[in-house]
């Protein structure tokens, strides 16, 4: 008999991510969908074969739906994540864990109380050229980390979401709350915490919105920009910046500056991951592109998340983890200590 599982939220993670990879997991047997607009959760059904519910309580009060993802915006994870937790559903909770540090922190206070498992959708670790980059720097291949830059910038989420518009809950204050830095900066303060294996403990950051404007023709109350230095508890430093406003091709790289060489993933157009040497030497690996707005791909997350109920281990990407990034992209927007 294979699992059942729900998903809240039929928007376009649901859609292009969660959707297609529970279909293509040999151990689902069936996708619940719900959505607050019953006409998504039927769309969803209809393309991935499973059935919509008019009610949250459904997912919920149903013995044979074991885990649910929370695909919901932000300003909901804090109430789904948890009530799905203590129903007795594990949880994937979708990037960022909650709108603000102390909404987080009630999510993970459901995960201890009814054990199930949480893990959150930082994806950007379980790619094949940072998991590449991981075991290098884990072998020391190229010596100590020392320094790094890493960007994640595209022309915006008003073009991303289900509901392609300028209205978007993204450019909401009350919704997304955290801009682009819950947005796309979130996935590269976690993916340098997971690759060098360290945290971000002081943070120096300018935020502003420069261009985007709501349904009304007014200036969005979130940030659509971030530049910032970072440093960790290890005491390497280095850069990162995060845009909704980079009107050409979306750029997600990372440079890892080490001992013995550079390390640059998603920077050179035909190498995802190539590596420069002290002693001149350039290594290219051919490893599968990142997903990107226009070209998804799987990205391994509900494989992940399945694999952990399946054989009750810790999920790869944990809530105490989610936790501890949110609260750095918390300090780049406020200004105050990590
Ligand atoms: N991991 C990633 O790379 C990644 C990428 C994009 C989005 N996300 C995250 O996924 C979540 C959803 O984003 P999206 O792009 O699918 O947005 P979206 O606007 O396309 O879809 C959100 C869906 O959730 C539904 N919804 C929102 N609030 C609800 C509520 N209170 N009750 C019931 N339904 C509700 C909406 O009706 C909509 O259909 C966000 O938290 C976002 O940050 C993650």
């Amino acid at each position: 008999m294979g699992l059942k599982v729900g998903i809240i939220g039929c928007g376009s993670i649901a859609r292009f991510r969660h959707g297609p990879e529970y279909k293509a997991n040999p151990h689902v047997e069936e996708i619940v969908f719900y959505d607050r607009h019953l006409e998504r959760a039927k769309t969803l059904a209809s393309l991935f074969g499973g059935r919509a519910v008019e009610t949250v309580e459904e997912l919920y009060h149903d013995p044979k739906i074991i885990a649910i993802s929370d695909c919901s915006s932000n300003d909901a994870h804090h109430i789904y994540s948890t009530n799905a937790l203590l129903n007795g559903k594990h949880v994937l909770c979708e990037k960022p864990l909650a709108i603000n540090v102390e909404c987080a922190e009630k999510i993970l206070a459901a995960q201890k109380r009814s054990g199930k498992k949480l893990m959150v959708d930082h994806n950007q670790r379980l790619t094949k050229v940072h998991q590449k980059a991981k075991q290098i720097i884990e072998k020391k291949e190229l010596g100590d980390v020392l320094t790094f830059t890493t960007t994640f910038g595209h022309k915006g989420p008003e073009s991303w979401g289900v509901e392609k518009s300028n209205a978007t809950w993204f450019f909401k204050k009350e919704r997304s709350s955290l801009g682009v830095a819950g947005d796309l900066g979130i996935h590269k303060i976690d993916l340098i915490h997971y690759l060098l294996d360290d945290v971000i403990e002081e943070v120096k950051a300018f935020h502003a919105t420069l261009d985007k404007t709501d349904e009304n023709g007014k200036r969005i109350e979130v940030c659509d920009n971030v530049v910032c230095a970072l440093k960790t508890r290890k005491g390497r430093i280095g850069n990162a910046s995060f845009s909704w406003t980079y009107y050409g091709f979306e750029d997600n790289s990372t440079i890892i500056y080490c001992q013995n060489g550079i390390m640059k993933m998603y920077d050179h157009p035909h190498f995802p991951l190539l590596i420069e040497t002290k002693d001149g030497e350039v290594i290219k690996y051919e490893l599968e592109s990142i997903q990107t707005n226009e070209n998804q791909t799987s990205t391994g997350v509900i494989e992940a998340f399945i694999d952990s109920i399946m054989n009750d281990k810790e999920p790869p990407i944990t809530g105490e983890q989610a936790l501890t990034t949110l609260k750095v992209v918390e300090s780049i927007l406020d200004g105050k200590h990590v």
